[in-house]
């Protein structure tokens, strides 16, 4: 596991998008698996101005999100399909046919599930796996439970979760209580991670997952298995941290 600490947000943000950035020159054609969220938005933005500015090329890059809430479309702007769009596939000159979000509007979650774990898998596997992390260590929508999940599978979102995520919708009961997300497998398998965190009120949980035992109740701590792991993290996040 490597551990990069910064500054401030906006640094966490930059060494992330460099990185990626990175890959992304080393492999034009990788598959690149993606997370939504307020922590990789500065990373999009990164991502963005570096594809204007020719340093970065999508035109041959496959992506895979992590998760979508079950219920919502494409249209609605809470939609995880959406806030990727609109952060950023819309703004670089990735070919959209090789964008791959899970449907929360399939109700067979077998189905949905099933299909998506293929599609990677045809993909060839993911070649580098962006995260953040919840407040209660889930990663993805993997909530603490007592064993890891493989696949993409439906989750019920547990209510620290519905908490923290209301603050994209009008109110509380609008917030989905449902959604498809990769497993802990699909996030274990791919070659490369990196996980962004941000905040103090996330440090105490940062400490648990990255200096305690690897427990599913701390669906993060499951990294520190990872071969090629980095965690990139602002000064806040790390500081109840040990190195
Ligand atoms: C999002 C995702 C979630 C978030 C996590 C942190 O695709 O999978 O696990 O990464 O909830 O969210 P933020 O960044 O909003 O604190």
């Amino acid at each position: 596991m490597k551990v990069i600490i910064t500054e401030n947000y906006n640094e966490m943000s930059k060494a992330a998008a460099d990185l990626i950035a990175e890959e992304m020159n080393k492999k034009p054609n990788m598959v690149l698996g993606l997370a939504t969220g307020s922590t990789p938005v500065g990373t999009y933005e990164n991502l963005i101005k570096y594809n204007k500015e020719n340093k970065v090329d999508f035109s041959q890059i496959t992506t895979f999100n992590l998760d979508e809430y079950c219920g919502l479309n494409k249209e609605n702007e809470q939609s995880y399909w959406y806030f990727m769009h609109d952060n950023l596939f819309n703004h670089v000159n990735i070919n959209h046919n090789n964008i791959n979000m899970l449907d929360g509007t399939n109700p067979d979650a077998e189905k949905e599930c099933t299909s998506y774990d293929e599609k990677i898998e045809k993909a060839g596997g993911i070649d580098l796996q962006v995260l953040g992390m919840g407040h209660n260590g889930h990663i993805a929508f993997n909530e603490p439970c007592d064993y890891y999940s493989k696949g993409a599978h439906k989750v019920e979102l547990q209510e620290s979760t519905i908490n923290a995520n209301k603050r994209f919708f009008e109110d509380i009961s609008q917030v989905p209580r449902a959604s498809y997300t990769m497993g802990i497998g699909n996030i274990m398998h791919a070659k490369k991670v990196v996980m962004l965190v941000s905040g103090a009120e996330k440090a105490e949980t940062v400490a648990k997952a990255f200096n305690g035992a690897i427990v599913p109740q701390v669906p993060a701590s499951v990294l520190q298995l990872h071969n090629d792991f980095v965690l990139i993290m602002d000064k806040d996040a790390a500081s109840k941290f040990s190195k």
